[in-house]
């Protein structure tokens, strides 16, 4: 990908302008074909015999083309870039350095955001069409099921998705403990990682909820009452997850309304936050790596 920024000629080109048009240039840019073919390399296997620049093969310059490629605005991500001045970022985040030794155990947490990215985009699929009370709640999972155009399919990728993503984040979690990433100076990370691990089971279990059939009501209700056994603030966390004392139809849109809202907007900032430190402090290389021992770093200096 090049993010080569287009030249700024465009002002000197109308001062030509005139002059050009006399010697028959293109007057939209100011430049006269023959310049144009000129600068970016694109040669007629004429004019490039005739001028003698490619041995008189007809054979482009290559470097010539590569530079004057590089020269031309012609790229859309030339034009964004231009506007929205994103490359030195992207440049960073793309060409950063690993560690050296890094291996698969490291795409775990790219898998684990792919995981979620899968579960946003399903998710959003299935709100078009999930109702979320409790007459209609059952009758519109099955209607996503067995009449919707690749229904099932998307509902069960949201489904199995949702173990994929748990068994991701408890697999990335251990390899960052058993690689020593949660120490000094990528503790604030480990922390906001916490926080991702205990909003992606909130996940978990404000969809179990939602298909409102007697299995996901009653786990719900064994799984609140659970949460109100929580010293101190555990009645209070169980009466704002049942929107009362009692299991109401409030219930069903309150979880549909964490569930699609609430938490994926915090896992989403957070992710945001997470990668920024990883970017910041670069990955922890493998633990079997030892840094070559320098003597004359190792002596002490009083
Ligand atoms: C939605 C959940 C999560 C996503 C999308 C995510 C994503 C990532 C990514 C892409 C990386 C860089 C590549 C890698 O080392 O795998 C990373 C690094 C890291 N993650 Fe996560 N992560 C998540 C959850 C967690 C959890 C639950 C913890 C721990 C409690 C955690 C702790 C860390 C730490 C300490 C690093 C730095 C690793 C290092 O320096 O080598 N993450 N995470």
């Amino acid at each position: 990908m090049s993010f080569t920024r287009p030249r700024q000629e465009g002002n000197a080109g109308s001062r030509r302008d005139g002059a050009d048009r006399e010697n028959g240039a293109d007057g939209a840019n100011g430049r006269s074909t023959e310049e144009l073919t000129e600068r970016t390399g694109l040669m007629s296997r004429g004019a490039a015999q005739r001028d003698g620049h490619a041995g008189g093969n007809g054979r482009v310059d290559r470097e010539k083309l590569k530079r004057g490629a590089a020269e031309v605005p012609i790229s859309v991500v030339g034009w964004l870039d231009e506007r929205a001045g994103m490359s030195p970022t992207l440049r960073a985040m793309l060409y950063r350095k690993v560690p050296k030794g890094t291996n698969w155990f490291y795409t775990l947490g790219s898998a684990t955001m792919f995981a979620f990215v899968s579960q946003a985009v399903t998710g959003i699929f299935l709100a078009m069409y999930y109702d979320p009370s409790p007459v209609k709640a059952y009758e519109s999972i099955g209607h996503i099921t067995n009449e919707v155009f690749a229904g099932e399919l998307v509902r069960g990728m949201h489904r199995w998705g949702s173990t994929v993503m748990v068994l991701l984040i408890f697999m990335h979690m251990a390899r960052t403990f058993f690689f020593g990433a949660y120490k000094y100076p990528r503790e604030l990370n480990w922390l906001v990682g916490v926080v991702l691990l205990v909003l992606t089971l909130a996940m978990g279990f404000t969809g179990y909820l939602l298909p409102f059939d007697q299995r996901s009501y009653w786990a719900t209700v064994v799984g609140v009452n659970i949460q109100t056994s929580a010293p101190f603030i555990g009645p209070y966390v169980a009466d704002f997850l049942r929107a009362g004392p009692d299991f109401t139809a409030t219930t069903l849109t309150r979880f549909y309304s964490l569930h699609m809202l609430l938490i994926p907007g915090l896992i989403g900032g957070l992710i945001g936050a997470h990668l920024y430190l990883v970017m910041r402090h670069g990955t922890t290389a493998p633990p079997w790596l030892r840094a070559e021992k320098k003597p004359e770093l190792a002596r002490e200096e009083i």
